[in-house]
């Protein structure tokens, strides 16, 4: 035997790295524990689900990975560097972007403004520039538009681009969310029921659009109540119940393990 290892032909490459590393997080608002002891890793190119019954804590942790929350306990690295406790704008600038449940859209803005503010990041005009409206800033914000009414077009919007954000149906709205949060390029995208009030038509091309995503490359963490798009989508699956991880493996062994049966998907086939 070689010290070299010999890795058989056809076996399936090691998944990366993680990019994201949480461990033991906990949070408490008063004597409630929302959070308790949970730990999740995101690897480049693979949907991670992160399941469980309403109230278990799946949007609090989205918002202790984005830096919305502070933990009680625990930590958050993005590619080893520890980011908890940082405000959420300098974890975004970290790589790291998220959706929210109910979208923060702001009133009297566009449809393509609500994605341009995304991009600010990779302007390089300086303020003064900006302020003088100089070739370098008529520049970036042609940039930026492109860029911006692409990733409108991926999410099937593009032909709404003009309308007043919040005039469109919570449903849109939160694809101006995913729009808004695919324009930062990041590495890790965290989304928060994305799918929640879409139809059959938009919730397949979403499904179809988050397997693109992580095909080239990104990192993803999918809150998600509709059983059929976690099975049909997810690598991996972590469930909660009531703030503390019940199960974590692939859709099927989730699937079969009686405690999530009980806890989460009998409730749902009642
Ligand atoms: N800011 C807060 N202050 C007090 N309690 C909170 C706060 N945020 C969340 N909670 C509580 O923490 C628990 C977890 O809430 P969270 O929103 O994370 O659940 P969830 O799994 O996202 O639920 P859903 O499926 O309904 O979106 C709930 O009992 C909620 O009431
Ligand atoms: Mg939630």
């Amino acid at each position: 035997m070689s010290a070299v290892e010999q890795v058989a032909p056809g076996t399936p490459a090691p998944p990366a790295a993680p990019v994201l590393r949480a461990e033991g997080l906990r949070r408490t608002f008063g004597t409630f524990v929302a959070v308790d002891d949970v730990s999740i890793e995101l690897r480049p190119g693979r949907v991670t689900a992160l399941i469980g019954p309403n109230g278990a804590g799946k949007s609090t942790v989205i918002n202790l990975l984005a830096g919305t929350l502070i933990p009680t306990a625990g930590q958050v690295r993005i590619a080893d560097v520890r980011v908890e406790g940082l405000r959420a704008e300098e974890v975004a600038l970290r790589g790291l972007a998220r959706t929210f449940q109910t979208p923060k859209l702001y009133e009297g803005m566009t449809v393509l403004d609500m994605v341009m503010l995304a991009r600010d990041r990779f302007g390089r005009a300086s303020f003064l520039e900006i302020a003088l409206r100089t070739p370098r800033t008529r520049r970036d914000r042609r940039a930026s538009h492109a860029a911006a009414m692409a990733h409108l077009e991926r999410v099937g919007l593009a032909h709404q681009a003009d309308r007043l954000a919040t005039s469109l149906p919570v449903g849109s709205q939160r694809l101006v969310d995913v729009a808004r949060a695919l324009a930062s390029e990041p590495d890790v995208l965290l989304l928060d029921e994305p799918a929640a009030g879409l139809d059959h038509t938009e919730t397949h091309d979403l499904t179809a659009l988050i397997r693109e995503i992580a095909a080239e490359g990104l990192a993803v963490l999918l809150v998600e109540h509709d059983m059929r798009m976690v099975m049909s989508i997810a690598d991996d699956v972590v469930v909660l119940d009531r703030g503390r991880l019940l199960a974590a493996g692939t859709p099927k062994e989730v699937a079969a393990d009686p405690a999530v049966i009980e806890a989460y998907l009998g409730t749902v086939a009642a």
